[in-house]
């Protein structure tokens, strides 16, 4: 006989100060609990609440999630590329009761045209390889409003490699957080 594993996995957490609830399924990025490396970049980023923000790969939603409650009213879009994703973002966009974030399917900036955003905040999707993440920040430096910031988290093992295309794409690189695992790191426009 075997035992049926439940399809969807909800959790309760604080992320900076406030109470959230999070529903995710097998096969999207830390299920069970939000990873290191995002709750890292969440207590990081300093946002106004008048600011719009793009979550840039926001697996079941974390990051803009957590944008849009604790800086609210910021104007947050929420992007994946994987239509399972971005289900369960919208899921937990709801479920949060959080009518300032808007959830897209979307391949990076493929259906963003024309937003301009003040900051852009992304857990990397590291595992895709280099030139994905070139592209992104390449893409993220045309969609940045004047001032505009882009916050990233990886691995400290990427970090120089975060550091040296930021120079090259910015002309800028600020490591605002290293950790043991993980590292966040800001570029400028
Ligand atoms: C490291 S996970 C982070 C998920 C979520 N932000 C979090 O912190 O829990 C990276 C996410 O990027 C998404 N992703 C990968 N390539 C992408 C692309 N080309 N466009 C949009 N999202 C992408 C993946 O589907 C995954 O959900």
């Amino acid at each position: 006989m075997t035992t049926e594993i439940p399809k969807d996995i909800t959790f309760n957490t604080q992320l900076r100060g406030h109470d959230f609830t999070f529903t995710t399924t097998w096969g999207l990025f830390s299920p069970k609990a939000i990873d290191a490396g995002t709750r890292l970049l969440i207590e990081q980023l300093k946002i106004n609440s008048s600011d719009t923000c793009l979550d840039l790969g926001c697996g079941y939603g974390a990051v803009g999630i957590a944008i849009a409650k604790c800086f609210q009213p910021a104007n947050v879009y929420m992007v994946d590329k994987d239509f399972v994703a971005v289900d369960y973002a919208r899921k937990n966009v709801e479920q949060n009761q959080l009518p300032n974030c808007k959830v897209l399917l979307s391949n990076g900036f493929s259906h963003l045209s024309d937003i301009q955003f003040d900051v852009i905040a992304s857990n990397l999707p590291a595992k895709t390889g280099n030139e994905l993440l070139q592209i992104f920040f390449t893409e993220a430096k045309h969609h940045l409003k004047p001032n505009g910031r882009l916050y990233v988290v990886t691995i400290s093992g990427l970090r120089q490699f975060i550091k040296r295309n930021f120079l090259d794409i910015f002309g800028n690189y600020r490591k605002v957080k290293q950790r043991n695992t993980h590292t966040v790191a800001m570029a400028m426009v």
